[in-house]
């Protein structure tokens, strides 16, 4: 292998490999006008051909001169929607897993997506451009990645306005805790900015990806729907709908659906969710569903014909290549690209290989789970950092990075010092396992059943008025 072949292998991202073409290409070029060796030019034509299969495979697209590869090319191109961050991290809509016990390497991930780190340059301007101390998500890195954070702040410091948009797939009457995290922290947006939100139920995608009825999608839908009104959005300022009731209420949304499916190829959605022959044609057009709701004049009752209102969505970063695509379409169907915050993944009980999953009911605390049950799943499951017997834990001190329980803490527990003060025990081993488990126990049990208090006041008629499309609190 020569040197520059070295090169072709450790070029990892898109826009590095079309780098590496530009530069062969123009070294082709001058071997030839300089009539150089012919087995230094064929070498050099070979290294060509070989770069233009690898950006074929790694972007689902030809390499052409002059045109540089776009974020929806930051897709894998190891195959299903497998985006390997670290060695074995694969993180996707449908997957997430990683060998390492801390969880996703979430520097890397920013990396291969392309996206942009959340310092603490940002989390300061947050604080000062709406004036409130930063979410506890924010103070500790749970929502870690953004993009166009920036510019959507600029913005705001003129007076322009945006919205908000973040979504659910209901799978399941029941959604787990870590569904939440992104809703919290909409919430939080929706109150400290005073913009409005619309909130996108997925049923359409889990009838063609899950083995459900329409009618038993549409009625999670609804039930999920109570869940996300319990997180306490406000109804002057938020729209949430169901994709099997407002595609065919809503021309305006249908005709952003077509517009979005003849811009991106087949090609380019094999690339970035690793859809295959066999896959029905609803999920290979499902994306551009989950797009729509990013451009503005997709919600005529809430901005009129205005297609240039600025979209922020929250969610974590599994769903990023939903808008990695969408960002790619936007300009040249002329709207604004969305801004996005990711967040990292709430755990799996069982430890940080995985995220909390509905799909696996021993992993997940469900917002449904009575005291009882809570206590009973951090007991017997949340996976320790701690040491075997009470004199070794003592003696070394238990691993914070690596429990369960100490992790589900930075996600809940309000108070920094209190957060910071068991860590500090925790790795003296002062505070035991089981003590970190009672805290942990202890924070869930009163906010699970808050939440549950919250929900069972939340009545049809409620739902009926959040699901209508109607004029919501936005000056235009
Ligand atoms: P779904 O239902 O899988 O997840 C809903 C939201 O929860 C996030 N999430 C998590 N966050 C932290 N820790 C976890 N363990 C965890 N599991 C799920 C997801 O990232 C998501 O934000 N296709 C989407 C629905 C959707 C959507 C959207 C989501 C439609 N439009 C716009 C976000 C933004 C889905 O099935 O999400």
């Amino acid at each position: 292998m020569t040197d520059c072949q070295g090169d072709v292998e450790g070029a990892s991202t898109p826009m590095e490999l079309y780098e590496k073409l530009s530069e062969q290409g123009v070294k082709v070029r001058s071997l030839k006008s300089a009539k150089a060796d012919k087995t230094e030019v064929d070498t050099a034509v070979q290294l060509l051909l070989k770069l233009k299969m690898d950006y074929k495979q790694m972007t689902g697209h030809d390499y052409k001169a002059g045109c540089p590869p776009s974020e929806n090319d930051a897709a894998p191109n190891n195959g299903p929607a497998a985006d390997v961050a670290g060695e074995d991290d694969t993180v996707d809509p449908w997957t997430v897993s990683t060998t390492n016990a801390k969880g996703v390497d979430y520097d890397k991930l920013i990396v291969r997506f392309g996206s942009s780190k959340i310092d603490q340059e940002l989390v300061d301007r947050i604080e000062k451009v709406c004036g409130q101390k930063p979410h506890r998500f924010l103070r500790r890195g749970v929502f870690f990645s953004h993009r166009d954070m920036h510019q959507v702040l600029d913005a705001y410091e003129k007076h322009k306005s945006f919205y908000l948009y973040t979504g659910r797939g209901p799978s399941s009457e029941a959604m787990h805790v870590g569904h939440l995290i992104p809703f919290i922290f909409t919430k939080w947006l929706q109150d400290v900015f005073d913009i409005p939100l619309v909130i996108q139920l997925t049923d359409d995608e889990k009838y063609l990806w899950k083995d459900l009825t329409v009618e038993e999608c549409h009625r999670f839908a609804i039930e999920n729907a109570k869940d996300i009104i319990a997180c306490g959005f406000d109804i002057n300022k938020t729209f949430i709908f169901s994709d099997l009731d407002y595609m065919g209420s809503s021309p305006e949304f249908y005709r952003n659906v077509v517009k979005i499916q003849k811009h991106v190829t087949f090609n380019q959605v094999k690339g970035i969710f690793g859809f295959t022959d066999s896959d029905c044609i609803g999920k290979i057009s499902f994306p551009a569903i989950q797009a729509a709701p990013s451009f503005s004049n997709s919600f005529p009752h809430v901005f009129g014909s205005r297609k240039d209102i600025q979209c922020l969505i929250p969610c974590a970063i599994d769903q990023d290549p939903y808008f990695r695509m969408t960002r790619d379409v936007a300009p040249r169907i002329g709207y604004p690209k969305p801004a996005l915050l990711h967040s990292t993944f709430f755990p799996a009980l069982q430890g940080a290989q995985t995220k909390m999953s509905a799909s696996d009911a021993n992993s997940s605390i469900f917002l449904t789970d009575t005291p009882k049950q809570i206590k009973n799943k951090i007991n017997k499951h949340a996976f320790s950092g701690g040491k075997d017997t009470v004199e070794e834990h003592r003696k070394y001190g238990g691993n914070a990075d690596v429990d369960v329980s100490f992790m589900y803490l930075t996600f809940f527990l309000e108070d920094d010092e209190q957060l910071e003060k068991i860590r500090q025990d925790y790795t003296s081993g002062a505070l035991l396992t089981g003590e970190l488990k009672k805290i942990l126990i202890e924070t869930l049990q009163p906010m699970i059943a808050q939440h549950q208090e919250r929900r069972k006041q939340v009545t049809d008629d409620l739902v009926k008025q959040f699901m209508t499309p109607r004029p919501l609190n936005f000056n235009l």
